[in-house]
């Protein structure tokens, strides 16, 4: 049988994303009410980090170990990785010792490679292109906060990135719209989008997407892999920031995303990410509780 990757927000079925919503319901409520739960005793992670990370690291190998299981991290400084092994070898070889292995890399096509020579699930824990867990623990948030995600408007303000792509999938998935405003030059890449994805509409002007809004948010206007363009970007995207005028566009109700870490007076005004329509913390907490879910289910499937 084919083995179950989390690659991207599509590699998931809106039943799958049910039964792990579903599931990180009640693993969160045994964690907050400390309830021992070891569905993964003496199953093993590992995690291959080729990018800097605190949320991602934390809470993969915290979720592990509150599973019974053990976590192993690997990055390119310590591991053969960094000194050219093949990323095919690697995973033969890494898939041999653990039940389940985590990978936070550069380009799309290293990851699928990777995965493709595992003998284990593998978990995109952020490319270049996609960071489907963040999404994933976005959406959940959304969900806690105010029910149903379903028909509802969210607005991205930044560049195409990462984030934007898994946001682009999720709308398709789940049935949700996203209002997109990007600055010239950081435009959606149409090959990024998944065919037939009709979910979402691009505004020119930042202020308009968050009409209407259920949701509004964003991202470092810098993405890991992208710092020599940190100059130009500062110039491109002014006028991005997300501040409280933007925020008064959106519906009163409006919640505000970023996945961190964040960059007061950037893309974010402090009024905003500090204040009362911001769940950055209960999205940065619920990465622990999705992946948990996400990390028994690609183990051992659906529990009856
Ligand atoms: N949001 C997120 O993935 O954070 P880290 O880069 O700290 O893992
Ligand atoms: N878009 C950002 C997300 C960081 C969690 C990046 O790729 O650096």
């Amino acid at each position: 049988m084919a083995i179950k990757h989390f690659l991207q927000v599509s590699d998931f079925t809106l039943d799958e994303f049910e039964y792990v919503i579903e599931r990180t319901r009640i693993i969160k409520r045994k964690f907050k009410n400390y309830e021992t739960y070891h569905p993964l005793l003496d199953r093993t992670l590992v995690m291959v980090f080729e990018k800097n990370s605190t949320r991602t690291r934390l809470s993969f190998e915290a979720g592990m170990q509150q599973l019974g299981g053990a976590a192993i991290y690997l990055n390119t400084r310590d591991s053969q990785l960094g000194r050219g092994e093949p990323v095919e070898d690697a995973a033969q070889v890494m898939s041999r010792m653990c039940d389940i292995i985590m990978v936070r890399t550069f380009g799309q096509d290293i990851i699928d490679r990777f995965a493709k020579h595992s003998r284990v699930p593998v978990i995109n824990g952020l490319t270049n292109e996609h960071h489907p867990c963040q999404v994933l623990a976005d959406v959940f948030t959304y969900i806690e906060h105010r029910g149903s995600i379903k028909g509802k408007t969210v607005a991205w303000i930044g560049d195409a990135n990462n984030m934007l792509y898994s946001w682009l999938q999720a709308a398709q998935v789940f049935g949700f719209h996203v209002n997109v405003s990007t600055p010239k030059g950081y435009e959606i890449d149409q090959s990024l989008v998944t065919p037939g994805n009709s979910n979402f509409t691009v505004f020119a002007n930042p202020s308009d997407a968050c009409v209407g809004a259920d949701l509004v948010t964003t991202d470092v206007w810098t993405s890991m892999g992208y710092e020599e363009e940190n100059a130009a970007r500062l110039k491109a995207f002014d006028g991005w920031i997300v501040d409280g005028a933007k925020m008064q566009r959106a519906n009163a109700d409006a919640l505000f995303m970023h996945c961190l870490p964040a960059h007061r007076g950037e893309e974010v005004a402090a009024e905003v990410i500090d204040g009362p329509q911001s769940v950055v913390w209960d999205e940065a907490e619920n990465r622990l509780h999705v992946q948990k879910a996400l990390l028994e289910y690609l183990v051992l499937g659906k529990l009856n």
